[in-house]
């Protein structure tokens, strides 16, 4: 493969190398869970880090590699796919990137970090413009393995922190397929008083919390007439449910369109094959991202954020 051909580069998600092969144009290669087009880069939702510019670099040792990486920019996170022991070694000489697993809510926005790897023993691909400023995409949280009643707030912490947003004290959020109540967990660490709709009862530790109400229904029959009604605002609609696409974005686009909630954060889940064409109606919409994020699994999460009130 000729080094200078790459032209963008892709890591996919865990298990998730064809999904993101199967929407990408010009691909000349991968390794393990990395994918190199000859193609500028693609705005896949698929990708877990886009490698935006990378370039071809001669090496002739470890030191040139990383004087190499230091003249481009200060922070660096490796893939390797071989050569593991040489490309770790020229991690070593590169200042120290940070970590930890961040505490929600973070505050924290971490500078930007470029990618490398090892093409061959003397030859080293760079990209210093990644889509993530996380190390390979990869979000650690410091985990709570007390309050919240399964591992589904790891989404949430994710979705809240990429997005730079949260609920704050006041708002009225509603959290559809709430249930055991992940999501309303957070949602109440935040300070924000939920409405968790499921068919399944929330686990009592969450119920039981100040601010958070539970009504057990089809999350699709709360339509926003019910709140224009009563004149309310929603200041956030989550929606984690179990369903088709196209069911979900059926009903989204009636919230959308109401023009009464704020802040949307959706995931849309898949049986097998992603529905490609529903992922892009959601892209569609106005405002508004669809990514995949590291907590995702089968499926992309949706985000419209700040949407003027009506
Ligand atoms: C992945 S779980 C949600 C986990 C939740 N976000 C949490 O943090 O604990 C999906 C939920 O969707 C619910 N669900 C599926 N179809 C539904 C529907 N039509 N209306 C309401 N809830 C539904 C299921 O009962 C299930 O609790």
């Amino acid at each position: 493969m000729n080094a200078a051909a790459i032209k963008s580069a892709y890591l996919a998600p865990e298990g998730l190398q064809e999904t993101l092969i199967k929407g990408l144009d010009g691909v000349i290669a991968v390794h393990d869970r990395l994918v190199f087009s000859s193609q500028p880069p693609q705005d896949t939702c698929w990708a877990q880090n886009i490698w935006r510019n990378p370039q071809a670099h001669r090496i002739n040792s470890i030191s040139d590699a990383a004087k190499k990486l230091r003249a481009m920019q200060q922070n660096w996170c490796l893939y390797s796919y071989r050569l593991h022991r040489r490309a770790q070694l020229i991690l070593e000489k590169l200042p120290a990137v940070k970590c930890a697993p961040l505490s929600f809510p973070s505050s924290v926005s971490p500078p930007p970090l470029g990618s490398f790897t090892l093409l061959d023993e003397n030859t080293l691909l760079a990209s210093a413009e990644c889509s993530s400023r996380f190390p390979n995409g990869e979000v650690h949280f410091v985990e709570d393995k007390v309050g919240p009643p399964n591992r589904a707030y790891l989404k949430l912490y994710e979705a809240l922190t990429l997005a730079a947003a949260a609920p704050r004290p006041g708002d009225f959020c509603i959290d559809a397929g709430g249930s055991p109540g992940g999501w309303a967990w957070v949602i109440h660490r935040c300070g924000a008083e939920v409405l968790s709709i499921d068919r399944a009862p929330l686990a009592s530790s969450v119920a039981e919390l100040r601010g958070v109400s539970f009504q057990k229904r089809d999350a699709f029959t709360l339509l926003p007439a019910e709140f224009q009604a009563q004149g309310r605002r929603v200041d956030w609609l989550f929606a984690d449910v179990i369903c088709y696409p196209e069911k979900l974005y059926q009903w989204i686009t009636k919230w959308v369109a109401a023009g009464i909630c704020a802040n949307f954060i959706c995931t849309i889940k898949f049986k097998g094959e992603p529905d490609r064409a529903t992922v892009a109606k959601f892209s569609a919409i106005a405002d508004s991202r669809v990514l995949h994020l590291f907590h995702n699994k089968n499926e992309l999460t949706w985000f419209k954020l700040n949407s003027p009130v009506a």
